[in-house]
């Protein structure tokens, strides 16, 4: 008897990709990533005993940016509404490259959360060194423990994620949303920006996620075949508000990576002041909404792209799905969950979207072309 075996199919445990293994794995890197960082009654989240900033210096902090490339810079679009609006602190997101040369007004409340799954890229480097000689405090999310960004800052949030071997991100990047879950709402306790109740119920939610997040995955079948007919595509569109744009350019990107479709990811209500020109008979748009209080709007600019002949695809929450299904072609439905905490979901169907149509083109989804894991040149 002879055996097909090698390491590398081995490390796949089953699966065909790391990148379809990866995004199966992120019930468990949610898990992981939560793990002892909830208190028992479940009704806060304390780092203390990972992040030395004291109590007094995290009341102090007047503004947070958030430096990052790639992937985990959109982890970090949705980081921004998440901290702002659990902890109230003003936050602005920069790409790295982009941070530095924009001289940024840096002061010693500013905190600089640094966000790099390999914590080696080399332009998020450069930014955090920058900001560290303005005298910023600098907080690493990375997934890589002993990494360059978690040696050098100054305090470090591992995203217990497990090695990505896939160069398209997709677990360590659902984790850098916990991440920045579970640091709002240590920022928020210390600040004491939400009532024990809200922490409560948003703790709760949390732990929902990776349950939701496996009924999600339930359904890959579906999506493979969305992916299949979207593949015949030249271009494509995504569009939402709110964390669901946040979502939409994290979908747009992961798409553009792996099946070399191009796509772009809009800002749902500023279609109309140029790009709605770009929609034709028969293009795909996939339209995030999952939002309660920009439900009607994104609607609304539904109604707009499929007048002009578009396909859509909506993903949405379980409760709204039969009202969205009267404007567009299909519906994917992901659970129900706190309006905050959806990109930690919608994100799942946008990443086996993209798998999909990579696969159906027939390209190296686990290697894609003129792309690196860790790109460390600036
Ligand atoms: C490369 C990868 C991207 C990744 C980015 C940032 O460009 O191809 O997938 O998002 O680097 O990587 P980091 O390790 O800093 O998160």
């Amino acid at each position: 008897v002879h055996i097909d075996w090698d390491l590398v199919t081995a490390e796949k445990a089953g699966f065909d990709h790391f990148m379809l293994k990866e995004i199966y794995e992120q019930p468990k890197a949610y898990r992981e990533t939560m793990l002892g960082r909830i208190a028992e009654d479940g009704q806060s989240v304390n780092l203390s005993k990972e992040i030395e900033m004291s109590d007094d210096y995290v009341k102090s902090i007047s503004k947070i940016h958030i430096v990052a490339c790639g992937t985990a810079y959109h982890a970090g679009l949705v980081g921004k509404t998440v901290i702002e609006s659990l902890a109230r602190i003003p936050v602005e997101t920069d790409v790295a490259s982009e941070y530095r040369y924009r001289s940024p007004i840096i002061t010693p409340d500013t905190l600089v959360i640094v966000v790099s799954q390999s914590g080696e890229t080399a332009d998020t480097l450069a930014a955090m060194r920058e900001a560290q000689r303005n005298g910023a405090r600098v907080l690493a999310v990375t997934n890589v423990v002993g990494s360059s960004v978690a040696r050098e800052a100054n305090d470090v949030l591992v995203t217990w994620a497990g090695p990505e071997i896939a160069v398209a991100s997709t677990k360590a990047y659902s984790s850098q949303l916990i991440a920045f879950y579970l640091l709002g709402l240590h920022l928020a306790r210390v600040r004491g920006t939400q009532t024990t109740e809200q922490m409560t119920e948003i703790i709760h939610a949390l732990t929902a996620l990776p349950e939701q997040v496996e009924s999600i995955l339930e359904q890959a079948a579906v999506l493979k075949q969305v992916a299949e007919s979207m593949s015949h595509h030249q271009s494509l569109f995504f569009i939402g508000r709110g964390v669901d744009y946040a979502v939409a350019q994290e979908g747009s990107l992961k798409l553009k990576e792996i099946s070399y479709i191009h796509s772009e990811a809009y800002a749902a209500g500023e279609l109309k002041h140029g790009t709605l020109a770009l929609i034709e008979d028969g293009i795909p748009v996939i339209a995030l909404i999952s939002q309660e209080d920009l439900y009607e709007k994104t609607l609304s600019n539904i109604k707009e792209v499929k007048a002009r002949g578009a396909h859509v695809l909506a993903v949405t929450n379980q409760g709204f799905e039969a009202e969205v299904a009267k404007s567009v072609d299909e519906v994917f439905s992901i659970p129900k969950t706190l309006p905050v905490l959806t990109p930690a979901l919608s994100v799942v169907p946008l990443q086996l979207i993209s798998y999909y149509a990579s696969l159906a083109l027939g390209h190296d989804v686990d290697k894609p072309r003129n792309l690196a894991k860790s790109v460390t040149v600036e």
